[in-house]
């Protein structure tokens, strides 16, 4: 019954004397869309980057359809996609050309290239603007052209980190039903947010992290259920304030701060798109 398609088990990564990512286990049934969420500085991105073999693990085991990140870095980079969380499109190009380039990463003979990538457009939504230059996109389409980008080679497992950082909501919820899309097909999709609401939504299982540990792990409806029912609708924000024994919602004004480090993240990206 078990499909299980990525595996983790005492997964650590320590910067010097900082411990980023703190023994973690975990693993994904193919399919599943799961979730890696909580605050900056969880160790989520040390994570990915770990799993998508651009940080060595400092001890521990990790494997992606059967193939150790450590041994076999190779044959887990061509069953994986990843979009980064800092900017992986160049503003120069045309959204089209962007994408031509993937496909010459992933060597996809050249008789099939034009077809797969006006289909990647379209199934996008970005046919319209594939002719455009990618400086002129709003950060949602940039988003989806990052999102077309890393699955033109159709991989097993899709890696996205934080991508609806700095999206206004409807351009997050356009690029959380692409995803939904994608693991409809069958494409396994790990994803990190410290949105809890996001991850409520669209995730089967997370796992919140907090300090480098998994705080806990499971659907959110388990997670919620898990803990003390006090009347009110439980929440993911609920079920980390319980298990870390900290608030991860931000008071108003670290709030209005975190906004406007997202809104600045992206204007530096537009500017470097610019
Ligand atoms: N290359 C690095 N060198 C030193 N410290 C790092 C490096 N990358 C991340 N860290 C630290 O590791 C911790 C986890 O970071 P990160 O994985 O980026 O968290 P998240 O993605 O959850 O915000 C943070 O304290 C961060 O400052
Ligand atoms: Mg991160």
């Amino acid at each position: 019954m078990s499909n299980l398609i990525l595996e983790v088990n005492d997964l650590t990564k320590k910067f010097g004397d900082l411990v980023a990512v703190n023994s973690i286990s975990f693993s994904v049934q193919a399919g599943e869309i799961f979730g890696l969420v909580g605050p900056n500085g969880a160790g989520k991105t040390t994570t990915v980057k770990m799993l998508t073999t651009l940080l060595p693990p400092t001890s521990g085991f990790a494997s992606v359809a059967g193939f150790d990140v450590t041994h076999h870095a190779r044959d887990v980079r061509r069953v994986i996609g990843y979009v980064p969380q800092l900017l992986s499109a160049d503003g120069s190009l045309t959204g089209y050309e962007n994408l031509l380039i993937f496909a010459k990463l992933y060597d996809i003979p050249s008789k099939e290239r034009e077809k797969l990538v006006r289909d990647s457009l379209h199934f996008m939504g970005l046919s319209d603007s594939a002719d455009k230059l990618v400086r002129s996109y709003s950060g949602g389409m940039i988003r989806r052209l990052e999102i077309a980008q890393a699955v033109l080679h159709k991989p097993r497992v899709l890696y996205l980190d934080e991508p609806t950082v700095g999206l206004d909501p409807v351009a997050r919820e356009a690029v959380w039903e692409y995803v939904g899309t994608l693991a409809k097909g069958g494409t396994t999709i790990v994803i990190t947010t410290h949105y809890m609401e996001e991850a409520d939504a669209m995730c089967g299982r997370v796992a919140i992290m907090n300090h480098g540990k998994i705080a806990a792990m499971g659907s959110p409806a388990d997670l919620k259920a898990s803990i003390p029912q006090n009347g009110e609708a439980a929440t993911l924000n609920k079920v980390f304030e319980y298990y870390v024994g900290d608030s991860l919602e931000p008071s108003d004004a670290e709030g209005s701060k975190k906004d406007f480090r997202d809104v600045s993240r992206t204007r530096r990206t537009a500017r470097r798109l610019g």
